[in-house]
């Protein structure tokens, strides 16, 4: 089994293969150093704790992540707790990305699998037939591994999806006209749950990363240039947009990290093309306010894992025939969420107030309503895997 990427979506599939007794190479075309410090999401939902737990990954993650059991949604100058312990008896985890990625790596490397860094040139070939291979360049030598699955783990620019045909493909998307400005700041969180805030100059975002530090987000122009937001006009901006009438601020201290984060959702149907499967941001993207990306990425490699698993212990290919659309039906369900969270929560560019009205009476509605409470709160906490 090869596997492209070492981003969560391939270093957990290989972690759980490897459990399995099914030998695998990892081929990740950054650094170690690169893919440990890359600043990511890092909410992961009930379900993907009790994964990362069950792969033998989550000692680090049970001592240092933050179990949260609810969050505020703020507007109006007034915040509102979702209480996700009494809607759904659930919570999430905080830790961030790179740390699980740390986590992987090191039971990866303690393992004794292959995991190539630094890899080029990687190609698939084959992969409509029974047997496929993988090129790449590493340490400057150029290899070819034959290999009775690939799995496409490389992201949404990596190069597994555009080397299937087109023709076997459709491609379901859109783009918002907003982006969000994030950054890590060496200073204790102000609020202890995270913030969501709808602000008419835009969406803002309190989240954290330890009791040291906070990270946090503004909604702002795609691609907008960093250049144009030093430290001042961040905090100037955020504590505009996170006030409240009791008088909250936030704690501001040194920015460790600041980046433009563009905002997409897109799906790939079929998740998979002969011999080549399709897992975590290189089949789907979703814009990041309902915090999916990584958990929608560990979902993929458990049902893939566990196909793979089948394959090799009866030689059945139904579950691996099944991988797409066990997937894409929970897929779309995590789509929905991310977009109604977005469309919930950013300044739209409307004439006439229509979208404004809506959206304020969306958010007193779910501050009122324990139904409309509840399902936000389910879809946070993690839709059941089936
Ligand atoms: N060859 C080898 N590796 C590649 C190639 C290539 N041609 N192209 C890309 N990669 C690597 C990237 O460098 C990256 O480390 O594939 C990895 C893909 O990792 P992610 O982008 O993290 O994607 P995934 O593992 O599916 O995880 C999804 O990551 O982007 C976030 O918000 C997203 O949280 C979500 C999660
Ligand atoms: C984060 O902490 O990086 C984070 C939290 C919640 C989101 C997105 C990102 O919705």
């Amino acid at each position: 089994m090869v596997i492209i990427g070492a981003g969560p979506s391939g270093l957990l599939l290989g972690q759980l293969l490897s459990q399995t007794g099914i030998d695998s190479i990892v081929l990740e075309a950054r650094s170690r150093e690169y893919v440990e410090q890359r600043v990511r999401a890092g909410v992961l939902e009930h379900q993907s704790v009790e994964i990362l737990d069950a792969a033998g990954v989550g000692a680090r993650m049970r001592r240092e992540g933050l179990l949260h059991q609810g969050i505020e949604l703020q507007f109006s100058g007034a915040a509102h707790r979702i209480d996700f312990a009494a809607l759904t008896g659930r919570g999430v985890m905080i830790y961030g990305q790179q740390e699980v990625i740390k986590d992987l790596v090191a039971a990866r490397l303690a393992s004794g699998q292959a995991l190539h860094f630094d890899a080029a040139h990687v190609a698939v070939r084959d992969v409509a037939s029974d047997a496929p291979s993988v090129e790449f360049t590493a340490a400057g030598l150029t290899h070819r591994v034959r290999c009775d699955f690939i799995a496409g783990c490389d992201g949404f620019h990596g190069i597994c999806r555009p080397s299937i045909p087109a023709s076997a493909l459709t491609c379901y998307e859109r783009s918002y006209p907003f982006a969000w400005l994030g950054i890590l700041a060496e200073a204790p969180p102000a609020s202890p749950e995270l913030v969501y805030a709808r602000h008419q100059r835009g969406f803002a975002l309190l989240s954290m990363r330890s009791p040291h530090t906070t990270r946090l987000y503004l909604q702002c122009a795609p691609e907008e240039p960093l250049a144009q937001w030093p430290d001042e006009r961040i905090w100037g901006e955020l504590q505009t947009r996170l006030s409240r009438s009791d008088g909250f601020r936030l704690n501001e201290g040194p920015i460790q990290q600041k980046s433009v984060t563009p905002m997409r959702s897109f799906v790939v149907e079929p998740m998979q093309y002969g011999r080549l499967y399709l897992a975590g941001d290189a089949a789907h993207i979703v814009p990041p306010t309902g915090a999916k990306g990584m958990n929608l990425a560990i979902a993929d490699v458990r049902v893939l894992a566990r196909a793979l698993a089948q394959f090799y212990r009866t030689g059945s290919t139904e579950a691996l025939a099944g991988y797409s659309q066990a997937c894409l039906r929970r897929v779309w369900k995590v789509q929905r969420f991310s977009w109604w969270m977005t469309m919930l929560l950013h300044r739209l560019e409307e004439a006439g107030g229509f979208d404004e009205r809506r959206q304020i009476a969306e958010l007193d509605y779910i501050s009122s309503s324990r139904a409309a409470a509840q399902s936000l709160a389910e879809n946070y906490v993690g839709l059941p895997l089936e």
